[in-house]
């Protein structure tokens, strides 16, 4: 790798003119306040005079946090951190690498009144008065992202954190489109100020956060990403499976505390998987999706589901509460609906087996949380795996305090890819709905 040599200038639009304009050197990259040309194997940068190159960084500092914003976008390519305020060293900044491996940052100094100031979130990401408006309320990936852009102007949360229900309320009004999370609460109370609302497009194929019958009344569309998320979802219940059934993470945690002190015969014994029963509830699409994996384990299926299903791989329809007597390992994948809220409760897990082991992936709020750990506690279940909660994201304390149990922040869908086609699908619904074509995922 070529290295680059750098000069410090006052005046960098003088140096494009020189380079660029007069001897026609190529523009290897423009960072803002730093300008690198290529001369054959060689380049040449130069750094405005306020930023400052020490122990293989490079910092840029900037007079606003609009500047340091602009400056995060422009570098979006090559950004490693996104802007955040630091509290501790009163600057607000993100980092970057560039193309040689040297850190850059990018900040700029805060007021100690700022530092109290509530930040705005939103920023317009491609001022277009022309465009439909659409509000991202959390950044997805840029694919998504760069496509939203083509149709709409795109008024998106810039922030590492998801917005609240009223900071959502206050950016809806005026708005043709809304992307949103599952974590955003989309109720009646919000949509009464959706007044020029078309479509509510979710980045998720659960839809139990939004009001669908009040969307419908007001002829907003609602649309979803089934399909492109089934086969990673399935992946990340099979992790639990795999996890909770050998004490994966409880015996990740104990070598990492050094308290692995050789072979034991009595060592973390946990339950074999293959040859077991599997059971599911909620056979649709990515029930279906874990029932196929556990062929390969030598595992018997069993499944309860509300409607009968013509199936292309052994399994057995079972009631309710056979599914819940013969189970070994119990994955849940129905949506949640007011139906379905608790269906996992005290009763039910009392009639589980004491070597069973309950996996999670749907929603939080299927599985009464008080009676898990009382089970779990109590040894009434040999172990769970949960990647969803009842209180999203507030976990209870005695839940975080038990080894049978393996937790995961919600990632069911979180692969590179599947995210990616997930923003694919959610922005070509959004787009599909305001340019009155029909969209690949409408549920209303
Ligand atoms: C994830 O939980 C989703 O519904 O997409
Ligand atoms: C395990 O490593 C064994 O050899 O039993």
């Amino acid at each position: 790798m070529s290295a680059i040599v750098f000069f410090e200038t006052a005046n960098l639009a003088l140096i494009r003119e020189f380079y660029q304009n007069k001897l026609a050197l190529d523009v290897f990259k423009d960072q803002g306040r730093c300008l690198i040309f290529e001369l054959g194997n060689m380049k040449l940068g130069f750094c405005s005079a306020d930023a400052a190159e020490t122990q293989g960084t490079i910092t840029f500092v900037y007079a606003s946090r609009e500047k340091v914003d602009e400056a995060y976008f422009r570098h979006l390519d090559i950004a490693t951190t996104k802007p955040e305020q630091s509290d501790f060293f009163k600057i607000y900044h993100f980092w970057a690498r560039d193309p040689e491996g040297r850190n850059l940052e990018f900040q700029c100094f805060l007021k100690a009144e700022e530092l109290e100031e509530k930040q705005k979130a939103i920023r317009i990401l491609n001022p277009d008065p022309d465009k439909p408006k659409l509000l991202l309320t959390r950044m997805i990936p840029d694919n998504a992202v760069q496509k939203l852009k083509r149709v709409f102007e795109v008024h998106a949360n810039i922030f590492d954190r998801n917005l609240s229900a009223a900071e959502i309320k206050a950016e809806i009004g005026g708005k043709d489109a809304l992307l949103c999370l599952l974590g955003d609460s989309i109720d009646k109370d919000l949509l009464v100020a959706a007044d020029k609302l078309q479509v509510i497009s979710n980045y998720a194929v659960g839809y139990n956060n939004i009001d669908i019958d009040y969307a419908q009344s007001k002829g907003i569309a609602v649309c979803n990403t089934p399909g492109v998320l089934t086969e990673t979802t399935a992946d990340l219940a099979w992790a639990l499976i795999m996890a909770a059934a050998r004490k994966v993470t409880e015996a990740e945690r104990l070598v990492r505390e050094g308290r692995f002190l050789g072979w034991e015969p009595l060592m973390l014994l946990g339950q074999d998987v293959h040859h077991r029963t599997l059971g599911i509830l909620g056979m649709g699409r990515i029930g279906q999706a874990v029932a196929r994996r556990a062929l390969g384990f030598g595992m018997n299926v069993i499944y309860h589901n509300r409607k009968e299903l013509e199936l292309d791989f052994p399994a057995e329809a079972v009631d309710f509460e056979t599914l819940l007597r013969e189970s070994d390992f119990l994955s849940l994948h129905i949506p949640l609906t007011s139906d379905t809220r608790h269906m996992i409760g005290k009763e039910e897990l009392g009639m589980m087996k004491d070597t069973a082991i309950l996996i999670n992936t749907a929603r939080g709020p299927i599985v009464d949380e008080t009676a898990l750990i009382d089970a779990l506690s109590r040894d009434r279940l040999f172990a769970a795996g949960f990647d969803v909660y009842e209180h999203e994201p507030d976990i209870p304390r005695e839940l975080l305090a038990l080894d049978n149990v393996v937790l995961l922040p919600h990632l069911g869908s979180a692969s590179l890819a599947t995210r990616a086609a997930m923003g694919e699908l959610a922005a070509a619904n959004a787009i599909a709905i305001v340019t009155g074509e029909e969209a690949p995922a409408r549920i209303v």
